[in-house]
């Protein structure tokens, strides 16, 4: 039997691919995989249990341990409900620093490509494409200006109620885009069969209906 289909949707922070990936995925009636939310969840536990961000063996061993259970947007954690907390900055910032280690990439590797499931799969993060599904039938890597990117960070983290201030944003952004390319375990980068699509003027229907569209045509 031939593995379910997958669409690898790759790029950088608040390049909007969580949103994009999810439309697509419930538009195919796919699973999808947010593999950001699993480097979040071991970020949250190595910020509560106080292990190291250079600690590469610790934080392998955290990660193995894993037993997330997404039930549509909601994560939990052995029985706790994680689905806010890892969507603070600080969470974010731990995320893209312990991402660096290739053992955690590693023991997080069989995890993600368990969610590859009858009818298919639409996965995001930064290296679907490249490691975690090579031969995904579709790879999109989804860019956006930085300036467009943060203007849209403010913008939500405004509609959540919390005030942001966009030259930090940008900072923030910069930082965190050098660190998730200039890595050398799995960098950011485009797979070398990717559609790149630049979304800085586009909104997201349109960027899903394009996905949807090159889809298609395979
Ligand atoms: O997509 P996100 O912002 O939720 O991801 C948080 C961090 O996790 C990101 O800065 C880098 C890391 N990450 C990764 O290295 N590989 C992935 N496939 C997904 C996320």
């Amino acid at each position: 039997m031939s593995a379910a289909p997958v669409i690898a949707i790759d790029g950088p922070t608040a390049s909007g691919k969580g949103t994009v990936a999810q439309r697509v995925a419930a538009a195919l009636g796919w699973h999808y995989l947010d593999s950001g939310a699993l480097y979040r969840v071991v970020a949250l536990l190595a910020l509560e249990e106080g292990v190291d961000p250079g600690d590469a063996a610790g934080l392998a061993a955290l990660a193995r341990r894993l037993q997330p259970r997404f039930d549509g947007e909601r994560i939990s954690l052995d029985g706790r409900e994680v689905t806010e907390d890892i969507r603070r900055e600080d969470v974010g910032a731990m995320a893209s620093r312990i991402a660096v280690h290739a053992p955690l990439r590693a023991a997080l590797l069989e995890l993600q490509k368990g969610f590859r499931r009858p009818p298919g799969l639409v996965a995001d993060g930064r290296d679907m494409g490249t490691v975690v599904f090579p031969d995904a039938v579709l790879k999109v890597f989804l860019t956006a200006s930085v300036e467009a990117r943060a203007q849209r960070r403010h913008k939500q983290l405004n509609e959540k109620g919390f005030p942001s201030n966009i030259a930090i944003l940008l900072q923030d952004l910069r930082a965190r885009d050098e660190r998730d390319s200039g890595r050398s375990a799995a960098p950011l980068r485009p797979a070398e069969d990717a559609c790149q699509l630049d979304s800085s003027d586009l909104c997201i229907e349109q960027v899903v209906a394009l996905i949807l569209r090159w889809y298609g045509e395979r």
